[in-house]
């Protein structure tokens, strides 16, 4: 006969039960009736004080294997029981994704006017055949400047403030200052034909009703043996009357200075204020909305096009401006407040996706 109480029948009556479990709730109640405060092991635990010296040892090793062993298996059922009810969840979580939208917080987040108008303007030239190029935020002298025909004394470089990086002397790194060096990298890297947009983030020291630090312009370039003006009238003209969704607009030509470009202009559009409104396209108003011009032979040349081959024009606009004036917004400061406020007046529903066919902005 043993010299203490035997637990091997606890052992085996408990690793059955733990064996027959069919749910986490089961699982616990055996823990309870185990390991709990009344529990059995708990019991015999207690128990040993009132074993002689001689089997105390040998009876409390014993109890401490089996509660050791008990505490394990649980262990194992409980993450083998979560594993399955995961399983199962997983399994019977079907979603339809054809069913049509009910109750969602599609309204809740809105698409910020900068990104619709980038859509808007993507979609446009799209559809005129322009492809979408990009550059780096961050760029060298080189690109923003001297491939552009503005070397390091020319008057240009002190008509914007730029933002430098600390860097290598020479080719100083920097915050593009304008969208051009797109034009650069795309003519290194692609032979004209060349026909693409570059929309994106740009940087100049400034800030007022109208100026942010970080601002957004789309370059436009056209490289081809035959590009003229007459091109970039039409192409222009017939993105302002698809960005502002009218039949005719009025525009103006004016002869103007970039570095890059020879001859330069810029361009105004018509509009007239009526009472809080403003009409774009007509009227005896004139908004300035764009840079443009032919590109300089010698930006050909710097990126190793022959300028008696292949002529270009290129064109800046700027998005956050466009964006004002479509859609009537007065500070361009409030813009990236990130007030939610102002996002849910002026943001737009994020499944509307700007679209010529269906109408750009309802
Ligand atoms: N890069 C000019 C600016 O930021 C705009 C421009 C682009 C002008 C292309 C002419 C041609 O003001």
């Amino acid at each position: 006969m043993s010299k203490f109480p035997d637990i091997s029948n606890l052992r085996v009556k408990l690793l059955k039960e733990i064996n027959d479990i069919k749910s986490l709730d089961q699982l616990d109640n055996i823990r309870v009736s185990a390991l709990g405060k009344k529990g059995a092991i708990t019991s015999l635990l207690k128990n040993i004080s009132s074993q002689t010296i001689e089997v105390r040892k040998d009876f409390g090793e014993q109890v401490n294997a089996l509660k050791r062993q008990i505490t394990d298996e649980i262990e194992i059922c409980k993450s083998a029981l979560q594993q399955a009810e995961i399983t199962k969840k997983i399994s019977q979580d079907v979603i339809d994704v054809t069913l049509p939208l009910t109750n969602t917080n599609l309204e809740n987040g809105k698409i910020h006017p900068i990104s619709q108008v980038t859509e808007e303007i993507i979609e446009i030239f799209s559809d005129m055949g322009f492809n979408i190029a990009e550059g780096p935020d961050i760029e060298d002298e080189h690109h923003n400047f001297n491939s552009l025909n503005i070397p390091e004394s020319h008057p240009a470089r002190q008509m914007v403030d730029t933002f430098y990086l600390p860097g290598k002397d020479g080719n100083s790194r920097l915050l593009r200052t304008h969208t051009s060096p797109v034009q650069i990298r795309t003519m290194m890297r692609e032979e004209p034909p060349i026909r693409i947009i570059a929309p994106g983030r740009t940087y100049r020291s400034d800030s007022d009703q109208t100026h942010t630090p970080m601002f957004h312009q789309v370059e436009g370039l056209v490289i081809d043996q035959d590009a003229n003006m007459g091109q970039l009238k039409w192409c222009l003209e017939e993105f302002c009357k698809a960005f502002f969704e009218v039949e005719n607009i009025k525009m103006r030509l004016r002869p103007s200075y970039f570095p890059f470009t020879e001859p330069s202009l810029e361009v105004d559009i018509a509009c007239q204020k009526d009472k809080n409104r403003l009409i774009v396209g007509e009227g005896s108003d004139w908004l300035e909305v764009l840079g443009s011009g032919m590109v300089h032979p010698q930006v050909l040349r710097n990126v190793n096009l022959d300028p008696s081959k292949y002529k270009g024009f290129a064109f800046g606009l700027g998005i956050d401006r466009l964006a004002m004036l479509k859609y009537g917004m007065t500070d361009l400061r409030s813009f990236f407040d990130s007030d939610l406020r102002w996002l849910r007046h002026y943001g737009f529903r994020a499944l509307d996706i700007p679209s010529l066919s269906r109408g750009l902005s309802e």
